[in-house]
């Protein structure tokens, strides 16, 4: 993948010194200084959580183990990467940069953090950016993360480079391995722990590298969003396994959830299926124009049309849907931006200059609120989920006259169900990286 990385990311870099210097001139500065950032210590502890580089110098380059380094831009001269190698013989040193970015930095090695700061004073002035966490940027230098030029970059970095494309298909790539090991594992009876490290193997990652921590649920765990427990015991019945959880890839993320029956033929498969169909026609929806809370509102369309015909509801989808039925059993976002973070930046933001579009009042947990441009991977990932505590409150109004709650017992054990794809908008048709990269293992 090397070479033709090399010409795609010579195009990349471009594009980010072209956006980066539209953002300084428009926000008055005259220079940028990234922190790659420092781990922070645990309070009261000598440990750190595991070094995570921020996103603003990952868009710069793929260099995922620097902590303490720093990239300055000064408009017009050749980027710089002030490069941390300390001398030190309690941690793995991060290794001499190489590969097919290092052509395009001029790189300053250095030994500590002092001879970090006096690199960067060479070019910090009274017009810098300083981008980086407060407090952990390193270097005795304060970052002042000016709003103006933020918003400007976290709005570019929406729409991805045709590099950063590849790349996150190598991270899908990654994901799907993980995901066709945990279905295996799944179907041998394993504990959500074991499916786990099936998961963590076949991907070839440390829980460290993970985009985010894995979603492993079996039966009514699946009823939980964010279910991280990783329970050790099997389970006495295998109904059901959700299952969220992507791969990384040079900082890039992927976001993938499958859901499984435990028995083929039975109610709880054949409703995975169907809100699979809805699921792929969302996706097919992914183009250039398109307002994506419309694309949300679409998803509670057909989820009424989901639960009608599975017998949820006795009403019509148009009135499950028109009564809110339909958010108790969705009751989170279509999906959301994906990148250099799982939920990556700017997906409320109405303009470069900044500004939010919040979501609808209904949809509070909407996190994608823009209209889709080419170039942005966005996660589409509807969901029908039996959540005790929605369902009662539900039960409690007069919409709940219309829920079959017989049929909706019978669906409890299995918890719930989440499928998740990342599609890229192009100018065209949608690219669904997750089936490609799905297609390319099978
Ligand atoms: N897949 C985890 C999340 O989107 O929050």
């Amino acid at each position: 993948m090397s070479a033709a990385l090399a010409s795609l990311y010579a195009q990349h870099l471009d594009q980010v010194i072209h956006d980066s210097d539209a953002a300084l001139a428009a926000s008055g500065h005259d220079s940028l200084l990234i922190a790659a950032g420092t781990p922070r210590l645990r309070f009261l502890d000598d440990q750190a959580p595991p070094f995570v580089a921020s996103p603003h110098f990952l868009h710069w380059l793929p260099l995922t183990d620097a902590p303490g380094s720093w990239i300055v831009h000064v408009p017009g001269r050749r980027p710089r990467l002030i490069f941390l190698q300390p001398r030190d013989y309690w941690h793995v040193v991060p290794d001499t940069p190489q590969g097919y970015w290092v052509e395009h930095f001029d790189i300053v090695t250095v030994a500590d953090e002092n001879a970090a700061r006096l690199e960067l004073e060479r070019s910090l002035g009274e017009h810098s950016a300083v981008l980086g966490e407060d407090g952990a940027a390193g270097s005795d230098i304060a970052p002042n993360n000016p709003p103006a030029l933020l918003a400007r970059l976290h709005w570019t970095r929406a729409c991805k480079t045709a590099y950063e494309i590849t790349l996150m298909r190598a991270a899908s790539r990654i994901g799907t391995r993980g995901h066709l090991a945990a279905a295996r594992a799944f179907a041998a009876g394993a504990s959500e722990f074991e499916i786990h490290l099936a998961y963590l193997a076949a991907s070839g990652q440390t829980e460290a590298e993970l985009p985010y921590a894995n979603i492993i649920g079996l039966n009514t765990h699946g009823a939980v969003l964010h279910y991280t427990r990783f329970e050790r015991a099997r389970p006495d019945a295998r109904r059901s396994l959700l299952i969220d959880a992507g791969g990384q890839y040079a900082g890039y993320a992927s976001d993938i959830t499958r859901t499984y029956a435990a028995e083929p033929h039975g109610d709880f498969a054949a409703l995975v299926a169907t809100l699979e169909e809805m699921q792929q026609i969302l996706c097919l929806d992914v183009r250039a124009g398109q307002p994506y809370p419309e694309l949300h509102l679409e998803a509670h369309r057909l989820l009424g049309g989901v639960l009608a015909a599975h017998g949820l509801v006795r009403c019509s989808a148009e009135a499950a849907f028109a009564q809110g039925i339909t958010r108790t059993f969705l009751p989170h976002g279509l999906g959301h931006l994906l990148g250099l973070q799982v939920h990556d930046i700017g997906g409320q933001q109405s303009t470069p200059e900044g500004g939010r579009t919040p979501p609808p009042p209904e949809h509070p947990y909407l996190r994608l609120t823009r209209t889709l441009e080419p170039g942005m991977v966005v996660t589409i990932e509807p969901g029908l989920y039996f959540i005790p505590m929605l369902l009662d409150a539900l039960r409690a109004t007069p919409a709940g006259s219309d829920v079959d709650w017989a049929r909706v017992e019978t669906f409890m054990p299995c918890g719930g169900i989440r499928i998740e794809d990342d599609v890229l908008c192009t100018a065209d048709d949608p690219h669904n990286l997750t089936r490609e990269a799905f297609a390319a293992l099978a």
